[in-house]
């Protein structure tokens, strides 16, 4: 089995395409609207931004200072490339394995999209959230598997279902709440704010 890196390396090139001919941005894009106004001027920190898709989105739309980081360095190039095409000043995106985030990074706002599934180490994660969240963590999910083309069966042996209660009541014991959901056709977003 190889490792996540390489697997999303090896999607990178077709990533966007499967998105859109499912639908899934498009949807993710028509409930992300609806938060704008809460993250106008803010920082954002966007976890596994994949092709950086969402930042970009957010980056065209708000005033928002935004990082997107991701493990593999094939969906970086590709987020570049938009953030170039675009001429997006308020993004900047870096190839970055979670678990080596700095310690002195902070935002306001953490947008985990379609990641949590393939997180290995979930204790460690919510150490992080703790130590770098100071208002929000906007999770991203998806009511079915995402059965991503290339190399699909390998990427699902490093996907595991989320057991959301047990996320909550750890994200509650770093003084986060759950703030509310919106769903859109198989899309779903969680806020937890800081209290
Ligand atoms: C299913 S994609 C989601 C991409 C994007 N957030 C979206 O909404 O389309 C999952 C992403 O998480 C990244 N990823 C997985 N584990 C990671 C880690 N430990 N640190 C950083 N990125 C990671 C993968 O490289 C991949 O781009």
């Amino acid at each position: 089995m190889c490792d996540l890196k390489e697997l999303f390396d090896s999607c990178a090139f077709c990533y966007d395409d499967y998105m859109r001919s499912k639908g899934l941005y498009q949807t993710e894009k028509k409930i992300l609207k609806k938060l704008f106004h809460l993250l106008n001027d803010k920082t954002i920190l966007d976890l596994g931004c994949g092709t950086g898709e969402l930042s970009c989105y957010i980056s065209g739309h708000t005033t928002a200072k935004i990082i997107g980081m991701d493990i593999s360095p094939k969906m970086i190039e590709i987020a570049n490339k938009k953030k170039k095409k675009y001429n997006l000043n308020n993004i900047s995106f870096y190839n970055l394995d979670i678990y080596s985030i700095p310690q002195s990074w902070n935002f306001d706002f953490i947008i985990c999209s379609f990641i949590l599934g393939y997180l290995r180490d979930k204790n460690s994660f919510i150490n992080i959230i703790n130590k770098i969240c100071k208002e929000e963590v906007i999770l991203i999910g998806v009511n079915e598997k995402l059965t991503i083309p290339t190399k699909e069966g390998e990427i699902k042996k490093h996907w595991e279902k989320i057991d959301y209660n047990k996320l909550e009541k750890n994200l509650l014991s770093i003084n986060l709440k759950f703030n509310g959901k919106f769903i859109e056709k198989n899309i779903f977003i969680k806020r937890y704010t800081k209290f």
